[in-house]
């Protein structure tokens, strides 16, 4: 499976999403990483700096990617892509080849929902140009506040709700810091333990949320 984790906007947790998800399915499976990143390159030289293929790690990809990509998703289970947070033509690329597309929409910014928007409107643009079968677009809320009720994921959920191409998620992920404490230690969040015991429980929910994310997204 292509796996695209993508929103035309940085700082929504792509790159978390997508460095996480590696890592989990290259515990069982062979997997590979593509950045598309350019500006930032985070997943394949920060991240990826310290981990070996087996546990899963990203290269970056510029220029003309759509055949590299496909030519990954036959040596490999899965290709999992980390795209960078604009409209260019690697990530029109990538959209064409995806067989699944998570969109993250992070709550806290009213921005965030147009840049959801955004986001789905260029698959369904790119969509015009795809010869294989359909893609499923999935769109997650994240970061979301762990008390209380909240008006900001309610209207977060219904926006994806609303959306004709993107079928949301039953699972939100929480507004979690170990997501960048796993990036910070060149693990994925499933692998990652907090060096403090009295975390653990905290570390157990965001696993958990997470995996039960995995299964919604590589289920069907
Ligand atoms: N679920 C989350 N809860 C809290 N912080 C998060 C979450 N996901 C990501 N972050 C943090 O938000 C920042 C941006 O995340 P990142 O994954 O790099 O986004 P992007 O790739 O979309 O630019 C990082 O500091 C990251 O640790
Ligand atoms: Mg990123």
């Amino acid at each position: 499976m292509i796996l695209l984790v993508a929103n035309s906007k940085g700082g929504v947790g792509k790159t978390s999403l997508a460095t996480s998800i590696l890592a989990e399915l290259a515990k069982t499976k062979a997997v590979i990483g593509v950045d598309l990143d350019s500006a930032n390159r985070t997943a394949a030289d920060v991240w990826s700096s310290q981990r070996t293929e087996e546990q899963g790690r990203f290269y970056f990809l510029s220029g003309d990617i759509k055949e590299e990509i496909l030519t990954a998703a036959n040596d490999y289970d899965d290709v999992v892509i980390d795209a960078g947070g604009y409209d260019n033509a690697e990530l029109r690329a990538a959209m064409l080849v995806a067989d699944v597309i998570l969109v993250p929409l992070r709550v806290g910014a009213n921005s965030n929902i147009d840049s959801f928007r955004k986001t789905v409107e260029l698959i369904e643009e790119v969509n015009k140009y795809r010869e294989k079968e359909s893609v499923k677009v999935f769109g997650v809320v994240t970061a979301t506040p762990q008390i209380g009720s909240n008006a900001e994921v309610e209207r977060a959920i219904q926006e994806i709700i609303e959306d004709p191409l993107a079928q949301p998620l039953s699972v939100t992920i929480g507004d979690r810091s170990w997501y960048g404490r796993a990036f910070d230690a060149y693990l994925g969040l499933t692998e990652y333990e907090s060096p403090n015991p009295r975390d653990k429980k905290y570390v157990e929910k965001a696993k958990t949320e997470f995996m039960a994310m995995m299964k919604e997204i590589f289920s069907e």
